[in-house]
């Protein structure tokens, strides 16, 4: 399932961000890729662990634990710290497929990535190309949202950056571990769960509502790793 976050951050908060990174240290984006991304990948990020990196990126995290959408979409158990990165003069990221575990930097800690997070921090005005394009069962979607705005993907999917051939694309990246590890079962429960909030919604009485809550925690029961 691809979704669209609208304003995940404010407009005040994009650019926040956007000061602090700018004036932040970057290096070439392949010290975080694997062996075979490494070969596809063209582009700058600012170090893992980095301070500005650490304090949008807390941020981000904050926002999304607040974010109600999320929160269904993702079953979130634990995000990784976001990674910021820049393309700009062609740069690029062909095809690949993220990796499956990450370690958390500074920590013993790894997390599975069962879910891709970008968010976008500059608008689509502001560059050509840099199209985030993801591939999954019903084909090829290009992705270029306004500041603030996040996509989410499963992580199993391949994707690429198109070349950014004018102006700076400037994003944050990262990825969820879910309670839920598998995309079609996480996709039942948030659908059900948008079924029901609509329901309550509309006919707050109606005794379905009690019955179909229950079946949205007992599958969550049996399905979720925590
Ligand atoms: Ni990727």
């Amino acid at each position: 399932m691809l979704l669209n976050l609208p304003n995940v951050l404010t407009p005040d908060q994009v650019a926040t961000s956007r000061r602090i990174l700018e004036a932040a240290d970057w290096i070439d984006g392949k010290v975080t890729a694997g062996y075979q991304s490494a070969q596809a990948k063209d582009n700058q990020q600012i170090p893992e662990g980095h301070p500005a990196a650490r304090q949008i990126g807390e941020l981000i995290v904050k926002a999304l634990g607040l974010n109600p959408l999320f929160i269904a979409a993702a079953l979130p158990r634990q995000v990784f710290p976001p990674l910021f990165n820049r393309y700009s003069g062609g740069q690029r990221f062909d095809t690949h497929v993220d990796n499956a575990i990450r370690q958390i930097p500074g920590t013993p800690h790894r997390i599975r990535t069962d879910l891709s997070a970008t968010l976008f921090l500059a608008g689509p005005e502001e560059y050509d190309g840099g199209e985030l394009c993801v591939e999954d069962t019903y084909g090829v979607h290009e992705v270029k949202l306004p500041p603030g705005h996040m996509i989410l993907y499963p992580a199993t999917s391949l994707h690429q950056v198109k070349p950014v051939t004018r102006g700076t694309r400037l994003c944050a990246f990262f990825w969820i571990q879910s309670m839920v590890r598998d995309d079609g079962r996480r996709a039942l429960l948030f659908d059900l769960d948008v079924g029901l909030q609509r329901l309550n919604r509309d006919h707050p009485e109606h005794p379905s509502a009690v019955q179909l809550t229950g079946v949205y925690h007992n599958l969550l029961r049996q399905w979720a790793d925590l």
